[in-house]
């Protein structure tokens, strides 16, 4: 480790972040009875712009109306380009009650996107004499945004977590699809007659991971736009959790579950790095760094490999 530690995320549950447009409020007594981690209700671009007023009004309302439970509540406002955003942070700070714990800011470029939103946040917290202090989470979706990943992730002590909007991105940086997340077509390796496709989100998760962890942030995968196909949400949850993302969004209440089943650790996992820490106990036991586990090397790293899944499992459970 570098002389500069690694600060911890959040201690708390992020596997499933559910959306909801602000703008139907019939869906947000079943987006607070679901079994998701996290509530995103949008004033974003699941709102028209001429719903923009009704949305938050709704928005205000439902956060003081729903029994939300122990579901961590953000709004996600409109992006700092648009009209609307000062509004939505003026009144829904002002209006809603404590229950609100995040606030989400699309399409963030620079750091300076997070200080305006953080200042404003602020004067509002202390005018009203708020005591929650709210957090912020905000989705990387343009080329500004990934150019400037880390000092967005490090922008404030307000940020909690970060992350990939794959659509907006895509559209950003020129990308020649309209998929929102998953595989892509036109995307793959030509060997002899076998195809293998490759995974064009990739280098921006690592991005978003790596600039996270730096910073003690959550890192999660966006949305998967195909909601009729399973086997591709879970197979892109599955790449996300493999690199280090703690949760993907749900934009349909069918993807809550596969999102659940990826990010939290399988028994088999968990019994398996309990035994690789069991190992590696009686090789330092034995003055050993290094031992055999399953024919393979374990040695003093694998001790932390086993460590984030076995920690991971139990802040879920607790
Ligand atoms: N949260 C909770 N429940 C939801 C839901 C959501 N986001 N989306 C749909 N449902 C409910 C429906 O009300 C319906 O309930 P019912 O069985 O009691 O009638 C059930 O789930 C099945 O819905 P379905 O008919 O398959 O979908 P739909 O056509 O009503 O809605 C969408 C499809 C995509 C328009 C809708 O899911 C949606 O608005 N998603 C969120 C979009 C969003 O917020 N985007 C911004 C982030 S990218
Ligand atoms: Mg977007």
């Amino acid at each position: 480790m570098s002389f500069r530690l690694q600060p911890s995320p959040p201690t708390r549950p992020n596997r499933c972040q559910l959306f909801g447009p602000g703008s139907n409020p019939k869906l947000f007594p079943k987006m607070a009875a679901s079994a998701a981690d996290v509530i995103n209700l949008d004033l974003e671009d699941s709102v028209a712009p001429s719903d923009k007023d009704a949305a938050r009004a709704n928005v205000i309302a439902a956060i003081g109306d729903q029994d939300w439970g122990h579901k961590t509540l953000a709004v996600r406002i409109n992006s700092l380009d648009t009209p609307y955003w000062y509004r939505d942070i003026v009144d829904v700070m002002e209006q809603a009650g404590d229950r609100l714990d995040q606030i989400m800011i699309p399409k963030v470029g620079c750091a300076a996107d997070v200080y305006a939103v953080d200042a404003l946040v602020t004067a509002i917290e202390a005018a009203k004499g708020r005591s929650k202090a709210i957090s912020f989470e905000v989705i990387i979706e343009s080329a500004a945004g990934i150019a400037h990943v880390e000092e967005i992730a490090a922008s404030s002590p307000r940020m909690a977590a970060m992350s990939l909007g794959a659509a907006d991105f895509a559209a950003s940086m020129g990308m020649q699809t309209t998929g929102i997340g998953g595989t892509q077509e036109n995307y793959y390796m030509q060997h002899g007659s076998d195809r293998h496709f490759s995974d064009p989100w990739h280098w921006a998760q690592a991005a978003i991971v790596a600039a996270c962890r730096t910073h003690g942030v959550l890192p999660v995968d966006g949305p998967f736009g195909d909601f009729s196909d399973d086997e591709g949400y879970r197979a892109q949850a599955r790449r996300s959790a493999t690199l280090g993302m703690v949760g993907k969004w749900a934009i349909h209440p069918k993807q809550i579950a596969l999102a659940n089943e990826v990010f939290t650790p399988s028994e088999e996992a968990v019994a398996e790095a309990r035994e690789i820490l069991a190992a590696m106990a009686e090789a330092t036991a034995r003055g050993e760094g290094a031992t055999v586990y399953k024919g393979r090397l374990v040695d003093i790293a694998s001790i932390k490999q086993a460590e984030v899944i076995v920690k991971q499992s139990e802040m879920i459970a607790g």
